[in-house]
């Protein structure tokens, strides 16, 4: 995506319409600020659902995954920055898109698609169509890489988003059930056999795919 600053037109704008920000690929440099929104993004997660909660080294394995994947061809990192009055200082990073390559259980005949791992807007450039701007930019890398969808998850009680997302055209094509159990104390969890570390020594998950792959490399360092 060029460095493009696109203002948004609209028949109903908000009440204040926030600055138009300006769409680029992160680059290395910009690893605070996609930790910045990433963090936020994950603490509004948790908000919802506490066991959506980041683990305490979350920020190092952030890092690390963002310094492999950012100049990937398998990978979409993409911040919108307002760059305030013009001036050239203190731009700020006001939203953030991950989309990646995500490939299933070669128990599937279809195992590719384009999965959304992360989509946020700081709360004061909301409800002026950046994210209908993020999500687009995903939907053309997709298509652009032969993929024939963009999946997500996104949580029951996240109405926004999912009113978000509805709005753009995606439907919900199966659910994740939870019943709650007591663990009991003297237990210890297994891992996951799906995750154990294959031929290739890294980590192919044979029967089912795990939440996505910043998941499966936390699992993989755990590992190490
Ligand atoms: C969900 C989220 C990414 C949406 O970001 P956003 O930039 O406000 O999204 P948009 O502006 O494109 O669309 C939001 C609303 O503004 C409206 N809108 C879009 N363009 C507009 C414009 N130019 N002028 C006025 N309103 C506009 C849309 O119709 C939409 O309305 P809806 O809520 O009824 O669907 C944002 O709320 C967010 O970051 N939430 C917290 C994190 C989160 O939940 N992420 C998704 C996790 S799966």
């Amino acid at each position: 995506v060029a460095d493009t600053t696109l203002a948004v037109a609209s028949p109903l704008p908000p009440l204040s319409t926030p600055r138009p920000a300006r769409l680029a690929r992160a680059r290395s440099a910009d690893t605070d600020a996609v930790a910045a929104l990433f963090g936020a993004l994950h603490r509004h997660n948790a908000a919802l659902d506490a066991r959506f909660a980041l683990a305490d080294g979350w920020r190092a394995l952030l890092d690390a995954h963002f310094a492999r994947t950012h100049a990937s061809d398998a990978a979409l990192w993409l911040l919108a920055w307002d760059d305030g009055d013009g001036d050239g200082d203190g731009a700020e990073p006001v939203g953030l898109l991950l989309v990646e390559a995500h490939q299933d259980s070669p128990l599937f005949r279809e195992r590719g698609w384009a999965e959304l791992i992360a989509l946020y807007v700081a709360p004061a450039y909301r409800g002026a169509g950046l994210a209908g701007r993020l999500i687009d930019a995903a939907a053309d890398w997709a298509a652009a890489r032969g993929f024939d969808r963009l999946q997500l998850y996104v949580t029951t009680t996240n109405e926004p988003a999912r009113r978000f997302y509805h709005r753009r055209g995606l439907r919900p094509v199966q659910e994740i059930w939870r019943l709650d159990v007591t663990p009991r104390p003297d237990a210890t969890q297994p891992t996951d056999p799906s995750h154990a570390p294959g031929a290739d020594g890294c980590g192919a998950a044979v029967l089912e795919s795990g939440h996505h792959h910043l998941a499966m490399e936390a699992d993989r360092a755990d590992d190490r």
